[in-house]
């Protein structure tokens, strides 16, 4: 729930922009009173008025108007809420957040405020993915700029690709994310996720076949119920959630180094797929086929970061959670591995062929710890997620 919460929204010139009438209604049914701003490109896709009327408030239009000015200055307009949204937000308006410009009203309040700032870009593959925005959105996640979206898509332009704007209701979970108030208000979580690249040279790696899926909804769940969530992925196949500090590592030994980083923190989640090995002195220089033969690969074993937590004698987390990826045995090995790893938490999954939960939505999960086993039915992973960090709300009290 958005109870009480302030959104200042503000709405960029682009075809996504009717999603942002049906945003104001989705976060006003929550509660969140919605000040609008319109920009002018804005007022080529919806109407002032259709925005007023949504918002049941004045919408902000113009630097220059007195009257605002006299009623509420721009300054005093980008403090008076809780987040400040920006969607649809176009590249031109990522580009001026970026290089700090402010020639109207919504970049004079965005370079203004003081209040967290969370994105829904949307805009064409091409622009989207022009070295340009691309440095952008680099800047902005410098400047603790929250990202939602961009999805993959038809476009109304009539390309396919990433550039359409995340749906309402994902704009309003990573509003809630960022703002809400939940039952892990104040404490901080680490999350691992997605797989890791260990190189072999410069051009080829070891990999897995994790998605990122799980781990993604988990740290996504976690911030909704308010906590500060540290995010730490590999590789990816899906974009990481709004809300939340990203730190992304290819390697075991990077994401080991990450994690040192963001600790202390309440509890920590490790759903990564963590490489088990890497390549001993791997090569600086493309490998090539040679007629001496096939080349050797040495391996050495990576860091056990879940171990490594989970039996650190100081500043350990109170909770610390594994997952066991199995294809047999689930609880047996699952219930062989808390024990060798030292960790309060397993969440076991079947991860075998027939399983289809590589990749897929949906997972099957039990819960080891001290009191025994819980299992749980299939779910989609969101759901699996959401249950989990309503156990950990719990669990840390
Ligand atoms: O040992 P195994 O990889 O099966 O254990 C899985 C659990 O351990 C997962 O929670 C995973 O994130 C974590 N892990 C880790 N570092 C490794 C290997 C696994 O944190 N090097």
């Amino acid at each position: 729930m958005l109870t009480g919460k302030h959104i200042l929204l503000i709405i960029g010139g682009g075809i996504a922009a009717f999603k942002s009438l049906d945003l104001i209604r989705r976060l006003r049914e929550r509660g969140a009173s919605v000040t609008p701003v319109l920009t002018r490109a804005g007022e080529e896709f919806v109407t002032p008025l259709s925005v007023s009327a949504l918002a049941g408030q004045k919408v902000y239009r113009d630097l220059f108007d007195l009257t605002d000015e006299a009623e509420m200055g721009h300054i005093q307009l980008s403090r008076v809420a809780d987040l400040v949204v920006v969607a649809p937000a176009t590249a031109d308006l990522i580009a001026k957040m970026a290089g700090g410009l402010a020639n109207d009203l919504a970049s004079t309040v965005l370079l203004a405020t003081d209040t967290p700032v969370l994105v829904a870009p949307a805009m064409n593959v091409r622009m989207w993915q022009h070295p340009a925005t691309q440095r952008n959105l680099t800047t902005l996640s410098q400047d603790d700029v929250s990202v939602v979206g961009p999805n993959d898509g038809d476009m109304a332009c009539g390309e396919f690709g990433p550039g359409r704007m995340a749906e309402p209701l994902e704009i309003v979970a990573a509003i809630e994310a960022r703002v809400a108030d939940g039952p892990l208000s104040g404490k901080r979580l680490i999350v691992t996720s997605g797989p890791t690249h260990e190189p072999i040279d410069p051009v080829r790696y070891i990999a897995n076949r994790s998605s990122g899926a799980q781990g993604t909804a988990i740290a996504r769940a976690l911030a909704a119920q308010g906590a500060e969530v540290v995010f730490v992925t590999g590789p990816a196949d899906v974009p990481p959630p709004g809300g939340v500090e990203v730190i992304r590592v290819q390697t075991a030994r990077e994401m080991q180094a990450a994690v040192e980083a963001a600790l202390p923190a309440d509890a920590a989640v490790f759903a990564a797929a963590v490489a088990d090995w890497r390549v001993e002195g791997a090569s600086s220089r493309k490998l090539k086929k040679s007629k001496d033969g096939l080349p050797r690969l040495e391996f050495a074993e990576n860091p056990d970061i879940l171990r490594q937590v989970a039996q650190m004698k100081k500043g350990r987390p109170g909770l610390v959670i594994g997952f066991a990826a199995e294809t047999d045995d689930v609880v047996e090995n699952a219930t062989a591995k808390r024990a060798r790893k030292g960790c309060d938490w397993i969440v076991a999954n079947d991860v075998s062929e027939a399983s289809g939960v590589m990749g897929g939505a949906e997972n099957t999960v039990v819960i080891i710890d001290d009191s025994g086993t819980e299992s749980w039915p299939t779910l989609s992973k969101s759901d699996v997620a959401r249950r989990l960090a309503e156990r950990i709300a719990a669990a840390l009290g």
